[in-house]
C-alpha cells in the first residue's frame, strides 16, 4: 500500500463514506434474530442503552435513536468530521438522545459507558486493522451486558476468493497515481481494465474477475476507495470470528440477514443436506459459507453461555417466537404472496395470503395471536408458523416494535414532527434515500428521493394520481432530478411524464398509506 494515502489509524480520510441506512441495525431487528434462534430479546419498551462502533455520518444510529427517545444511544467514530456530521443530523432533526464519542475504539474502552444492551458495527470490522479489532472485542467483553446482543459484519471467505488477488492489484496500481484517494482510485481503473481485457492468464481463467473489473468501472469509485484501499482490508472465515466472539463469553446468535437463518431458502436440497450431514456445528457453519459462496456476513451474537451438545431444547424458545411482533410496512392490500429468496421464488396459497392481507389490515400482531387468528380460518398452525416466519426472512412482513392500530381519524395532512418534515426534504435536496424514525416499526424507513418529492407534494394538496403525477413531472424538470426509480438518467420528457406517473401510482396506492399507519403522517 502507498504511504502517502489519507488514513487515520490505517483509514481512510479524504473520501467521504457513502452515507446509508441498514435496518438490520435496529434493536427490534436484532430481537427478531434473537428469539427466532431461541434467546431471549432484550426490553426495548423501556430504557436501554445502545453503541454503535464506527458509526461514519451516524445515519443508523441517529434514525434508531428517533425511533426509541426512550433509550440511551451511543455513536463512536475516530473521524472527527463525521461525527461533527452526524451531531448536526441529529440536532436539526430535534434528536437528542445520541451521546457521540468522537474517537478511536482504543481510546472508547476507558470512557464511561453503562452496560450496553446493544453493540453494533456495519461494515467496520473487515476494514481495520488487527489493534482496533482487538479494541472492538474489549469494548465488547467490559461493556455487552449479560444477554446483550452483538451485530458484526464483515467481509467473509470464501467469496472473496477470486477478487483478494484484484484488490491487491489495484491498491498497487493506486500508488503511482496523483490526488485524493478517489482520483487515484479513477485513475487506476484504466490499466486495471487493459489488464482484464488483456488475456492475462487469471482473467482467462477466472471469467468472474472479469465480471468484477467490469462492476468496478460502473460503479462509483467512493465505493471502491472505502471497499477496498483501507490500509486494512481482510475477509475472515465466519468459524474464526465466532471463536474470536467465544473467547469474550459470545454465543453465535443468527443472521441479521433474515433469510440466511432459513437453509432450505437460501440453498437447494443436496446442498443442505450434503451439509447437514457434518458432524459438528463449526463445520457445518463453514460449509454452509462455502454452499452459498458467502462473501459478506451479518452475524449477531448473544451474550450467554453455548448449549450443551444435546441438551433439550430451550422450553420457552416457543413462546419467544409466538411474543414477536410482526406487520406490513406498506399497505398490507398489496402484500405479495410471491416473494423472491436466494433460492428462488416462493409461493404462499391463495387463501393463506388472503387471510393474511384481512388481518394485517388491522395493524401489527404477535405470531401467536396470528396463529390463533389464522388457524381459525382452517389453515394449519405449524405451517402458518413457518409461513409467517418466511414472510418475514422474504421481507413481506417485518418485525415491528409497538402493536398500534391504523389510525381512524381524518387525516390532518401533516408530516408527524420536525423530523420526518425534515428528511423528506433532504431526501429531495440531496438526491439519496433517507430514513424515516418510526416508533411503531422500531426501526428506520427508507425513502427515494423521487418518494420523498411525491409525499411532500401530496402533502402539499395534490392527491389524485393525475394531479400528484403532474405535480411531480414539473418538478422532476425544475429540480433536474434527471433519474428514473432505477438511477437512469432521463433526457426524454416522455420518460419522465411515465416515471411521474409510476412514482404517483406507487406513492397513493402504497406508500402513503405505509406511512400513515406507522405514525409519520397524520
Ligand atoms: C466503512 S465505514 C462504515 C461506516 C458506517 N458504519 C456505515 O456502514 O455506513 C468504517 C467507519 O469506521 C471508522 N473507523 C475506522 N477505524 C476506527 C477506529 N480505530 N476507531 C473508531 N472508528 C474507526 C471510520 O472512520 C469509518 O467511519
Amino acid at each position: 500500500m502507498c504511504d502517502d494515502i489519507a488514513m487515520g489509524g490505517g483509514y481512510v480520510l479524504d473520501t467521504t463514506y457513502t452515507d446509508r441506512f441498514f435496518r438490520e441495525l435496529s434493536p427490534v431487528w436484532l430481537n427478531y434474530v434473537a428469539a427466532l434462534n431461541g434467546h431471549p430479546p432484550r426490553p426495548t419498551d423501556r430504557p436501554f442503552s445502545y453503541l454503535e462502533l464506527g458509526c461514519g455520518l451516524g445515519h443508523s444510529v441517529i434514525v434508531n435513536a428517533g425511533a426509541f427517545p426512550h433509550a440511551t444511544f451511543h455513536a463512536c467514530d475516530v473521524n472527527q468530521e463525521f461525527i461533527e456530521r452526524a451531531r448536526r443530523s441529529a440536532a436539526e432533526l430535534g434528536i437528542g438522545n445520541v451521546r457521540f464519542h468522537p474517537k478511536a475504539f482504543e481510546e472508547l474502552a476507558a470512557d464511561h459507558l453503562p452496560p450496553l444492551d446493544f453493540i453494533t458495527l456495519h461494515g467496520v470490522y473487515s476494514w481495520v486493522g488487527p489493534e482496533a479489532r482487538r479494541a472492538v472485542r474489549d469494548i465488547i467483553d467490559r461493556r455487552l451486558a449479560p444477554g446483550g446482543l452483538v451485530y458484526l459484519s464483515y467481509n467473509c471467505w470464501p467469496g472473496w476468493a477470486l477478487e483478494v488477488p484484484l484488490r491487491r492489484l489495484l491498491v498497487e496500481l493506486t500508488a503511482t497515481g496523483r490526488g485524493s484517494t478517489g482520483e487515484r482510485a479513477e485513475q487506476a481503473l484504466e490499466p486495471l481494465a487493459t489488464l482484464s481485457a488483456s488475456e492475462l492468464r487469471y482473467f482467462t481463467a477466472h471469467p468472474a474477475a472479469v465480471a468484477a473489473v467490469e462492476s468496478y468501472l460502473s460503479g462509483p469509485s467512493r465505493y471502491l476507495v472505502h471497499e477496498f484501499l483501507n490500509e486494512a482490508w481482510a475477509p475472515f472465515y465466519s468459524i474464526d470470528v465466532a471463536e474470536e466472539m467465544a473467547a469474550i463469553g459470545l454465543t453465535f446468535a443468527g443472521s441479521a440477514t433474515l433469510v440466511d437463518n432459513h437453509d432450505p431458502l437460501v440453498v437447494h436440497d443436496a446442498a443442505a443436506e450434503a451439509v447437514r450431514r457434518l458432524p459438528t456445528p463449526r463445520q457445518r457453519q463453514l460449509a454452509m459459507d462455502f454452499a452459498t459462496n458467502r462473501r459478506f456476513r451479518r452475524d449477531v451474537f448473544v451474550r450467554a453461555p453455548v448449549p450443551e451438545p444435546g441438551a433439550r431444547e430451550d422450553p420457552g424458545a416457543g413462546a419467544r417466537i409466538a411474543r414477536i411482533l410482526v406487520g406490513v410496512a406498506g399497505n398490507p392490500e398489496r402484500l405479495s404472496g410471491q416473494l423472491t429468496v436466494p433460492r428462488g421464488t416462493i409461493r404462499f396459497g391463495d387463501a393463506f395470503v388472503r387471510d393474511l392481507r384481512a388481518l394485517m389490515a388491522r395493524g401489527p400482531t404477535t405470531i401467536g395471536d396470528a396463529v390463533a387468528e389464522l388457524s381459525a380460518a382452517r389453515h394449519d398452525p405449524i405451517e402458518i408458523t413457518r409461513n409467517l416466519i418466511f414472510m418475514v426472512a422474504a421481507g413481506g412482513l417485518m418485525p415491528f416494535a409497538a402493536a398500534v392500530s391504523p389510525p381512524a381519524d381524518a387525516l390532518r395532512r401533516r408530516p408527524a414532527n420536525r423530523a420526518v418534515a425534515r428528511i423528506l426534504e433532504h431526501a429531495v435536496e440531496d438526491r439519496s434515500a433517507r430514513a424515516i424514525p418510526s416508533g411503531i416499526l422500531g426501526n428506520g424507513v427508507v425513502i427515494d428521493p423521487l418518494d420523498a418529492l411525491a409525499v411532500g407534494e401530496w402533502l402539499a394538496g395534490a392527491d389524485d394520481v393525475a394531479a400528484l403525477a403532474a405535480r411531480i413531472e414539473a418538478e422532476i424538470t425544475r429540480r433536474e432530478l434527471y433519474t428514473t426509480d432505477e438511477g437512469v438518467p432521463l433526457a426524454d420528457p416522455d420518460d419522465v411524464r411515465a416515471t411521474a406517473r409510476r412514482v404517483a401510482e406507487r406513492v397513493i396506492d402504497d406508500r402513503l398509506p405505509g406511512l400513515i399507519r406507522l405514525g409519520l403522517i397524520e
